[in-house]
């Protein structure tokens, strides 16, 4: 009985540990927000552009996150406020699931 009991705590508590980890936003559309992060922003953000270049591995995962919280901050804030919503989740879904520290980071560029 006790081992049981013993035996959900464990559980209880690695999960709780999971979901702590686990991303603040639902996953979206990856495959768009790439296509959309490329078009839409790599114009300026690229070498030799008027901003600093930026791709995936540019940030953490928890960078990212917070980027796309505060981007009315951003000198570019117009070009985001063209987006949905839901457009700026593919976006951020994609640069997640490929930043610095994630499971399969962007190689090239
Ligand atoms: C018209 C050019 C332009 C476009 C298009 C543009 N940006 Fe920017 N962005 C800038 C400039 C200029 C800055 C401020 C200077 C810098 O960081 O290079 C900036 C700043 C940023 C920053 C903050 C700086 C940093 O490194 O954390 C982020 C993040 C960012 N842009 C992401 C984006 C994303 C995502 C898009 C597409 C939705 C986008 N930008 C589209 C010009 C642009």
């Amino acid at each position: 009985m006790l081992r049981n009991l013993l035996c959900l705590l464990l559980i209880s508590g690695f999960v709780l540990a999971l979901a702590g980890t686990a991303a603040a936003f639902e996953q979206g559309n990856e495959r768009k927000g790439k296509y959309l992060f490329r078009k839409n922003c790599r114009s300026c953000h690229t070498e030799g552009a008027s901003a600093e270049p930026l791709n995936p591995i540019s940030k953490t995962q928890a960078q990212w996150e917070r980027a796309f919280q505060r981007y009315e901050r951003f000198e570019c804030a117009d070009q985001w406020k063209g987006f949905s919503e839901s457009e700026r989740n593919d976006m951020l879904t994609y640069l997640y699931n490929h930043a610095f520290d994630s499971p399969s980071p962007a190689t090239c560029e």
